[in-house]
């Protein structure tokens, strides 16, 4: 039997991705959380549970999701010299190999994080070192690590020299500065894949999500907050900054699709965007969300609140051409769904 591993599969793109291998594979995933801010199985898995033992619980008729509470690190340490005879006696299954390695464990938290406390996020530079480690001992299939927009320098992210991001816009021979101690994880993040890749063999792509969106996302991220505040028709309508800033809005659904692409296709550690290749302002998407709830706010905005760059969007020629992909899910209908499962949870 073969297993799979999220790190952080409790997490906005984690659980995703676990449900979306769970319908789309017969191995087994493992999906390792420590719930600091990821979500209780029970809250978006439909699977029944089938067993619980300590801090191992499994899902599905089959029992093939099974999730383990845990800091990724520890399981990591536990794991390192045999995962398949660890793993094996941990879970009372024969494992006879080690699938993918999805790496979703990290501190995130959107701006407010970022900025506010750039230490705790600089914790991310621990978890992605073990992890980084244990991938160059156990060699998996395959590796994704998913980096990040704020990886790309802020200086080409102003409101007078924004540019659509492209790849080659970070050189490693040529760098400017990464967005905080967040895009600084990140950068190196991806220098590690590169050495990853290079000097242990190990197939592995990272990823630069721009503003990954989806129904099941957590409050503190601006589209389902905006959503649900459209829904509830707050007016005056607050918003961070002066709501000029803009962001490249992509579902979630997209960016899984293109990362299993990427997994398959690219293996040498190199990074790849994913992205509409569009700026949208949060003034627009303020507009789109009260156009759904039928009415015309006045705009508040607040000045004190960080906001980030300017203007952080991609240019998707790159993985057109190399992985023929495009997002198929536009802002508009996206953020429908957004707005639909907003009025579900808050208005009804
Ligand atoms: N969502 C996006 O649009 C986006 C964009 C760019 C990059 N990314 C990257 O994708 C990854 C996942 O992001 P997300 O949006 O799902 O974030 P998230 O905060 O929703 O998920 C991270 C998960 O990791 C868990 N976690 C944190 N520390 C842990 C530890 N030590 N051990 C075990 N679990 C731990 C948290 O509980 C959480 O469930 C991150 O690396 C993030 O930087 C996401």
């Amino acid at each position: 039997m073969k297993f799979h591993i999220v790190s952080g599969g409790c997490g906005f793109v984690g659980r995703n991705m676990v449900k979306r291998l769970f319908s789309t594979t017969q191995d087994v995933i493992i999906f390792v959380d420590d719930l600091s801010v990821g979500w209780d199985p029970e809250q978006w898995l439909s699977e029944p549970k089938t067993s619980s033992s300590g801090n191992i619980f499994t899902y599905g008729e089959d029992a093939r999701l099974i999730f383990i509470k845990d800091d990724i690190r520890e399981v990591l340490r536990a794991s390192l010299n045999d995962p398949l005879d660890y793993f094996s006696k941990l879970l009372n299954i024969e494992f006879s190999s080690l699938g993918k390695f999805f790496h979703f464990a990290a501190i995130v938290g959107g701006r407010a994080m970022i900025d506010g406390d750039p230490i705790k996020v600089a914790l991310d530079l621990a978890i992605d070192s073990e992890f980084f480690y244990w991938i160059s001992r156990n060699k998996p299939d395959n590796v994704l690590y998913p980096s990040s927009s704020a990886a790309y320098p802020i200086d080409l992210q102003t409101d007078k020299d924004a540019i659509a991001l492209s790849e080659s816009d970070i050189n490693f021979a040529k760098m400017g500065q990464p967005d905080m101690t967040y895009g600084w994880t990140k950068l190196t993040g991806e220098f590690l894949s590169k050495i990853i890749a290079e000097h242990y063999g190990v197939k592995i792509v990272c990823i630069r999500p721009f503003s990954g969106y989806g129904e099941d996302q957590d409050l503190s991220y601006p589209v389902p907050a905006i959503a649900a505040r459209a829904a509830k028709k707050e007016n005056p309508f607050e918003v961070w900054g002066s709501g000029k800033q803009g962001r490249d809005f992509v579902h979630i659904d997209d960016v899984l699709d293109c990362t299993l692409l990427a997994m398959e296709k690219i293996h040498d550690g190199s990074a790849i965007n994913i992205g509409q290749g569009r700026l949208t302002s949060f003034l627009e998407l303020i507009d789109i969300f009260t156009d759904f709830a039928g009415y015309k706010p006045t705009i508040k905005p607040l000045l004190d609140k960080p906001v980030g760059v300017h203007s952080r969007y991609c240019n998707m020629d790159y993985v057109k051409e190399r992985l023929g992909w495009e997002p198929k899910i536009s802002i508009r209908d996206g953020m429908r769904r957004v707005y639909d499962t907003a009025v579900e949870k808050y208005v009804k």
